[in-house]
């Protein structure tokens, strides 16, 4: 990837933030946004010194979701134009999902159809009171596609057969009641609110961040999933041998500071 023409990313130390930049457009995303993404979040977990990401949007919204006019463009495409386009879209959620690293969403003014999507692939959602959400694809006569086993993941079947279906708008306190954003706060505290999950994050250890990140995907689907008993036994054994582990459970019995803690 060449010159950021989507995106613009900050570093903090061991926290990078970044921000849809296509304000003009209320931070839609087109095929270039997604290969920005998708490429940065591909990059992120390589950075041995990165700890926390946080992911925001430029201008009076988070994201409008999908650019409509590429969805208008991709219409017209052939079939196999149009399915690896839907592909890369694809990817980009199950990117952001999987994602090693901690991802913080900063939510303000409408977060809608794509840009739910991408408050479902995020651990945290931070939202100000006054943000509207929506699945509003099928008033577009479209379907939220890509996004769905994320949302769904979060949300649950009975709110997206409701949201799904009648792609109304909805405001931020009822989104984290269906759990997909955790703290809703005036729009002139999202900042300390992001920071105070950062500060907690960094107070964690990364590899144990990242284990308990793929036990959530691999455990989701229900506590009687056949090897489950396996999964989550060997992710335990796993993590108290290892060098998190051993130095964390050390730290606690000899009342220092864990390692990872920033001094
Ligand atoms: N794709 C492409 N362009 C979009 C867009 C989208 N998803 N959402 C907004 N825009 C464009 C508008 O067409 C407008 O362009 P213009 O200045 O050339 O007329 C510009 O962004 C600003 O939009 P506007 O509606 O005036 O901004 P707003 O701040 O009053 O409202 C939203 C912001 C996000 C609430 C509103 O734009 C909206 O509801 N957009 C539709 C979102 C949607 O349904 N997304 C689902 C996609 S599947």
């Amino acid at each position: 990837m060449t010159e950021l023409t989507r995106l613009s990313v900050r570093r903090d130390g061991p926290v990078a933030y970044v921000t849809l930049n296509r304000p003009a457009v209320r931070n839609a995303f087109d095929e270039r946004l997604i290969a920005e993404l998708t490429a940065w979040a591909n990059a992120a977990p390589l950075d041995p010194t990165l700890r926390v990401l946080v992911l925001d949007g430029a201008g009076p919204v988070f994201s409008a979701g999908a650019d409509l006019d590429w969805m208008a463009r991709m219409a017209g495409a052939s079939r196999a134009d149009n399915l690896r386009d839907a592909t890369a879209a694809a990817q980009l959620f199950s990117t952001l999902d999987r994602l090693p690293l901690p991802l913080v969403a900063r939510i303000h003014g409408a977060a809608l159809g794509g840009g739910c999507g991408l408050a479902a692939v995020c651990d945290i959602v931070v939202a100000s009171d006054d943000a509207v959400f929506g699945f509003t694809e099928v008033k577009l006569g479209i379907i939220p596609a890509t996004i769905a086993p994320y949302v769904l993941a979060k949300i649950g079947r009975s709110a997206a057969r409701e949201l799904f279906l009648t792609g109304e708008r909805f405001p931020a306190e009822r989104a984290r009641a269906l759990g997909l954003v955790h703290t809703v706060v005036p729009a002139a505290e999202l900042d300390a609110a992001v920071a105070h999950y950062v500060q907690a994050l960094l107070g964690a250890a990364p590899g144990a961040i990242a284990a308990a990140k793929l036990l959530i995907t691999q455990a989701w689907t229900g506590g009687d999933t056949p090897g489950i008993v396996a999964v989550t036994a060997e992710a335990i054994a796993d993590r108290r041998a290892s060098d998190e582990g051993r130095a964390g459970l050390a730290a606690f019995l000899g009342h220092r500071q864990a390692p990872w803690v920033p001094r």
